[in-house]
């Protein structure tokens, strides 16, 4: 089976964590599909379009491709022919959700793999979460996320 990786994610938006991981996952695997859910029950700050054309816009490697999915992430991986889940790992809180999610997409899908990459040390405290409130709250996010979302956020929040 050729190595195509799924990072799979909510990306609502990108930030610099995202990135370096999926430079990091790039690396080392033939292809990796960054993978947006599309979850109707989730209201993100930004549209499912939004959120791909921002993803689009920040990933430079060619061995990368952006796609979304509804559903089990099981079954869009087993449409792309993958059995590899690249999920970040920042610090031991993270362990117990992706724990339970690893072992229910195996449950589910008994050939797929997790594998937990760890971002630069400057991430380890960042998620979109973070993101948007800083912005909301007219922080500085600058160092946080590409420009492209830097603009994006200005515009949704002004
Ligand atoms: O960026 P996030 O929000 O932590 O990503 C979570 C995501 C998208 C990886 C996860 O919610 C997911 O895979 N959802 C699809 C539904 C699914 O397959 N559920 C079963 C595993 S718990």
């Amino acid at each position: 089976m050729r190595r195509v990786a799924i990072y799979p994610g909510s990306f609502d938006p990108v930030h610099n964590g995202h990135l370096d991981l999926i430079q990091r996952a790039s690396r080392s695997f033939e292809t990796v599909i960054v993978a947006l859910l599309e979850n109707e029950a989730k209201c993100g700050l930004f549209s499912v379009p939004e959120r791909l054309a921002l993803l689009r816009e920040t990933i430079t490697q060619k061995n990368v491709r952006v796609d979304s999915f509804h559903g089990l992430l099981v079954d869009f991986m087993r449409e792309r022919r993958s059995r590899i889940i690249i999920r970040g790992l920042r610090a031991v809180s993270d362990f117990e959700y992706e724990f339970q999610m690893a072992q229910m997409n195996r449950h589910l899908y008994p050939e797929v793999e997790t594998l937990f990459m760890v971002p630069g040390e400057e991430y380890t405290f960042l998620s979109s979460r973070v993101v948007k409130e800083v912005a909301r709250l007219k922080g500085d996010v600058s160092r946080l996320v590409p420009a492209s979302v830097i603009r994006a956020l200005e515009k949704k929040l002004a």
